[in-house]
């Protein structure tokens, strides 16, 4: 008995952490967060599947609403992506008009590749939750000048009409054209195509949009796939100093959204996926944004990662539809905010693997493209719930904080989030993956708060349960489950009360939030 004790409290020690939480923010460095900071992206082709033509999508809007719910506002959404250069517009166009690729089995959802649009197309952003904010892309890849032009006009139109603008939904901007720095690889431009090219372009567009409906939207500007992150090559720094932002239009440009995938891997394995969970990869990645960020920020610009996930080829079968790739996410998602970025949109398309919304029932598996056994009714995947983990930890104050905790583990990161000057809310990540193969030997770590706070005696705790790394359904967050038949949680909260003083455990694939008020 007295010799297990000791040797419980000597295994305590070896895989314990101390987590220091400042009492309050570090003020020089600690910028506020955005209650939408988690936003979405939508493959333009199947919009009107995720919003609704004629009647609104519930599901999907549910799924909005959760995080309304958390944050106080809606999640932005930016539609365009790939078909935004691949769209057409046709006053006469009721539905969409699409023409598809064939399925095969590592692209099982492909995006259209001729896309005519109408009117009803863009008056469809009425089904969305009151008060969102809308990003929209128009057609510059397919050098078609009155394509962009009908579109933004139809665009400006729609967000006048009196059920849009009663409801509070709005155009924040303008996207011309998707990832123009890969023109040059895809045939929309010749292999010489250069940055100062597209900014001849862009400008030419622009004006011509602004002209035609002054006093003109403002626009988002750069929304390139990589970045050279310099002043050579496609990036920010790039058209700044070619001289985008001192054109008449691109006076008009309120923000730099640059994309970001972790790789393109179309085959997955559980190595895969620990790669991607890998808080130095995670760090790593995005860290080398830090050039462009800062420049974009030194013209007084705020800057988003417009479209981000974690592989192309729409994620790797195995990795970005699983649990794993939810901590992967809530990682991703927050240790960006400490970079600068003001926003995260992730990307999602009808039947892509990475997505966290699947908005509409699907007959083929998004991995291998073979049919179903049985339809799949709309659902959330399991990184929803990184979503959901994020608007509950940001609130609804308006005034919150976040900054990254000190934790001196290579699988443990953790998060301070205050309402101002108070902390209230801690977040942690072990995301050492815990797969199928590895059953049966879960380690914990156990963390130890070291908090300057005499005064709190006790936290409240809830956890992001999950059975594997690999698994890609059946989790749960604090006892509550998102994966129900409309998009709505589901049970009843279930929280921990501890001693602060005696820490907690965090095992592996796992997350945990601790409120202090
Ligand atoms: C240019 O765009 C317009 C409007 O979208 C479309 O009707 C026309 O066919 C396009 N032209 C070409 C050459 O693609
Ligand atoms: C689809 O668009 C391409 C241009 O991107 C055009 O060459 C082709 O003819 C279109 N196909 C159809 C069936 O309209
Ligand atoms: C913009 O482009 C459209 C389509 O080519 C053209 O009809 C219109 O006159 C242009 N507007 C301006 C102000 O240049
Ligand atoms: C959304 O806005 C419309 C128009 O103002 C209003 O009638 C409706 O009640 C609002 N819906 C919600 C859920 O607040
Ligand atoms: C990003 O992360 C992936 C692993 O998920 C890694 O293979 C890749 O090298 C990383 N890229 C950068 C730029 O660090
Ligand atoms: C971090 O952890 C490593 C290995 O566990 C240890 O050697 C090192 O001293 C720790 N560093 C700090 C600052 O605590
Ligand atoms: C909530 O939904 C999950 C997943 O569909 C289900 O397993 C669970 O039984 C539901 N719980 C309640 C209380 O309805």
């Amino acid at each position: 008995m007295h010799l297990s004790i000791l040797f419980l409290f000597f295994l305590r020690i070896t895989s314990g952490l101390d987590v220091s939480i400042p009492t309050a923010p570090p003020i020089p460095r600690a910028p506020k967060i955005s209650p939408s900071f988690v936003s979405f992206s939508i493959e333009q082709d199947r919009w009107t599947d995720w919003v609704g033509l004629t009647s609104r999508n519930q599901f999907f809007i549910n799924t909005l609403e959760n995080l309304q719910d958390l944050t106080g506002v809606p999640p932005q959404i930016r539609i365009g992506a790939n078909s935004e250069d691949h769209t057409n517009f046709n006053p006469s166009a009721q539905t969409p008009q699409l023409i598809f690729p064939a399925p095969s089995t590592t692209v099982p959802y492909p995006e259209a590749t001729n896309i005519t649009v109408g009117n009803s197309f863009y008056a469809s952003a009425r089904f969305l939750p009151n008060n969102t904010h809308v990003i929209w892309g128009v057609n510059l890849g397919q050098d078609n000048i009155t394509a962009a032009f009908l579109e933004a006009k139809a665009i400006i139109r729609a967000f006048h009409a009196p059920a849009i603008k009663s409801a509070g939904i709005v155009l924040d901007a303008i996207e011309i054209g998707n990832e123009a720095d890969l023109y040059m690889n895809n045939g929309a431009r010749p292999k010489t195509y250069t940055s100062a090219q597209y900014v001849k372009e862009w400008i030419s567009f622009a004006a011509n949009i602004s002209a035609a409906n002054a006093p003109g939207p403002l626009y988002w500007g750069a929304a390139f796939a990589g970045s050279s992150h310099s002043t050579s090559g496609f990036s920010p720094q790039a058209i700044f100093n070619e001289g985008i932002l001192s054109s008449t239009p691109g006076q008009s440009i309120s923000m730099i959204s640059q994309h970001h995938y972790s790789g393109t891997f179309c085959f997955g394995n559980g190595a895969v996926l620990q790669d991607l969970m890998t808080k130095a990869y995670i760090r790593s990645n995005l860290t080398s944004f830090s050039p462009d960020i800062a420049a974009t920020r030194a013209q007084g610009l705020p800057y988003v990662l417009g479209e981000t996930n974690s592989f192309s080829c729409h994620g790797t079968p195995g990795v970005s539809n699983t649990a794993g790739a939810a901590l992967w996410t809530l990682d991703y998602l927050l240790f960006a905010s400490q970079l600068g970025v003001s926003r995260i949109f992730f990307h999602q398309g009808i039947g892509f693997k990475y997505n966290l919304i699947q908005p509409v029932t699907l007959t083929r598996s998004t991995l291998d493209g073979s049919i179903l056994p049985s339809p799949q009714p709309p659902h959330v995947q399991p990184q929803y719930y990184a979503a959901i983990i994020a608007a509950e930890a940001i609130g609804d104050g308006g005034n919150t904080v976040v900054i990254e905790l000190n934790v001196n583990d290579t699988r443990v990161s953790g998060y301070a989030f205050y309402e101002g000057t108070t902390l209230a809310r801690a977040v942690f990540i072990n995301s050492q993956a815990f797969l199928r193969t590895n059953s049966g030997n879960r380690a914990s770590k156990h963390i130890d708060l070291d908090w300057a706070s005499e005064a709190q005696e006790t936290m409240r705790l809830k956890r992001l349960i999950i059975g594997h790394a690999d698994d890609v359904s059946g989790l749960s967050w604090g006892g509550q489950s998102y994966e129900t038949p409309d998009g709505t949680v589901n049970g009843t909260v279930e929280v921990e009360v501890l001693d602060v003083s005696s820490g907690f455990d965090i095992q592996e694939t796992e997350v945990v939030m601790i409120t202090f008020i």
